[in-house]
C-alpha cells in the first residue's frame, strides 16, 4: 500500500468510508503513563519538542497503544513565536509565557523576523522524517502550525488569556501593525508547514483555537485570509492537503469549508452535526465533533454519542476526532474502548 491510499488520506480526498479513520487531537500527552516518562526524561517540554529522538517516541505512542489511522507530529504552535524572536516559557501549572508582550508596545512586534525560523525549527523536520520513517504505510502523519490568529493572541498577551477575541482592540486601534503583524506569522508559518511536508507530512492541520467571537469583517481578515494564504503556499509547494480548525466560529465555519485550498475542517464540540452535514460536507471532508469529556465516563453515554457522530455523515468523507484536544485525566482504556467499538460496529 501506498501512504496516499491510507484511510486517512482517501477520506481527505472526499472518499466516505463506513468505519472511518480515527484519531484523537492531544493524542500524545500527559493522559498517557508513558508520555509522562519521556517527558520526565526530557526535562522540560520545549525539550522534548526539540528532541528529534524522544519527540518521535512520543508521536508514536498512541498510535502503538491503540492502533490510530493517522499520527500527529509532537510539537507546539507556540514554536513560531519562538522562532521570530520571541522568548517563550512554560510556567509549570500554569501555560505558556512569551516576552515582549506585545499589544503594550506593537512596535515591538517590528523587531521580530522570519528570516532564521529554520535555524530554531529544523528539530522538528528532522522528527517529522524521523516519524514518517517509522510509519507503516497505512498511517498518515499530519504536521501541524497554529493559524495566525490564535498563534497572534498568545503574543499579544503574551499568555493564553480567557477572551482572546477581546484583543480585537489592538486590531481597531493599531490595524496596520496587526495586518503586520498576522502577515509575518503567516509567511512563516506557511515556509514551516512546506519544509514539515517536504520532510514526510502526508497532510497539514491549521489549529485556529481561539477563532470566535470575531465580527465577521474581523474574521475574513484575521482568519479566513491568512488560513487561505497559507493553505495555497503549501498547496502550490508540494499539493498536500490541508485540515482547517476554525474552533468556536459557528457558522462562519462555511467560510473556511468553502476555501478551495481547504480540503477539510475539524469542527469543535458546539457545532451541530446536521448542520455541519448539510453545509459543511459538500465542500470536503469533515473531522472530529465529539464531547472529548465523553472520555472521562466512558461506557454506554460515549458509545452512544460516537455512533450518532459517526450516523450524521453516513455517506459522507469523515473522520472520528474529539471537538477540542484530549485532557490529563482521560483514561487510556476509554480510548481503547471507543476505538475498538467505532472498528466493531
Ligand atoms: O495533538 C497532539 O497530540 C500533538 C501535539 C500538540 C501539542 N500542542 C502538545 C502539547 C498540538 C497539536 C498542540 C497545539 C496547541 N498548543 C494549541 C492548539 C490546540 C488547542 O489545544 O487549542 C494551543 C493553543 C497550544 C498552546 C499550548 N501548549 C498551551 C496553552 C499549553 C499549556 C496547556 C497545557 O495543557 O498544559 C501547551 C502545552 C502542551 N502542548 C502540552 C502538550 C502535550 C502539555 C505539556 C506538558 O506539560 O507535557
Amino acid at each position: 500500500m501506498s501512504q496516499e491510499n491510507s484511510k486517512f488520506m482517501r477520506v481527505l480526498r472526499g472518499e466516505p468510508l463506513s468505519i472511518p479513520p480515527i484519531w484523537f487531537m492531544r493524542q500524545a500527552g500527559r493522559y498517557l503513563p508513558e508520555y509522562r516518562a519521556v517527558r520526565e526524561e526530557a526535562g522540560g517540554f520545549l525539550d522534548l519538542c526539540y528532541n528529534p529522538d524522544k519527540a518521535t517516541r512520543v508521536t508514536l505512542q498512541p498510535i502503538e497503544r491503540f492502533d490510530l489511522d493517522a499520527a500527529i507530529l509532537f510539537a507546539d504552535i507556540l514554536l513560531i513565536p519562538q522562532a521570530l524572536g520571541m522568548k517563550l516559557w512554560f510556567e509549570q501549572g500554569e501555560g505558556p509565557r512569551l516576552e515582549p508582550v506585545l499589544k503594550d508596545d506593537m512596535s515591538a512586534a517590528g523587531k521580530l523576523s522570519g528570516d532564521d525560523i529554520h535555524k530554531t525549527l529544523s528539530p522538528v523536520y528532522e522528527t517529522v522524517s524521523q516519524v514518517r520513517a517509522a510509519l507503516p504505510p497505512e498511517k498518515a502523519l499530519i504536521g501541524f502550525a497554529g493559524a495566525p490568529w490564535t498563534v497572534a493572541t498568545y503574543m499579544l498577551a503574551g499568555q493564553g488569556v480567557k477572551d482572546p477575541s477581546a484583543l480585537r482592540m489592538t486590531a481597531y486601534q493599531s490595524p496596520d501593525k496587526m495586518a503586520a503583524l498576522i502577515d509575518l506569522i503567516a509567511s512563516a508559518t506557511a515556509e514551516y508547514l512546506i519544509r514539515q511536508a517536504q520532510a514526510g507530512a502526508n497532510a497539514v492541520m491549521l489549529f485556529d483555537s481561539w477563532a470566535a467571537g470575531l465580527p465577521s469583517a474581523l474574521f475574513h481578515d484575521l482568519c479566513v485570509d491568512p488560513v487561505r494564504r497559507i493553505a495555497a503556499e503549501v498547496k502550490a509547494k508540494t499539493g498536500i492537503p490541508v485540515i482547517g480548525f476554525p474552533r468556536g466560529s459557528g457558522p462562519a465555519y462555511s467560510e473556511v469549508a468553502k476555501l478551495k485550498e481547504i480540503d477539510a475542517v475539524s469542527i469543535d464540540t458546539g457545532l451541530p452535526w446536521d448542520w455541519a452535514a448539510e453545509n459543511l460536507s459538500p465542500h470536503g471532508a469533515v473531522q472530529g465533533g465529539l464531547d472529548q469529556l465523553l472520555l472521562l465516563e466512558g461506557g454506554d453515554a460515549l458509545f452512544s454519542s460516537a455512533d450518532r457522530l459517526i450516523d450524521s455523515f453516513a455517506g459522507k468523507p469523515f473522520i472520528f476526532n474529539v471537538g477540542h484536544g484530549l485532557i490529563p485525566q482521560t483514561p487510556p482504556e476509554h480510548v481503547a474502548a471507543l476505538v475498538k467499538h467505532i472498528r466493531e460496529r
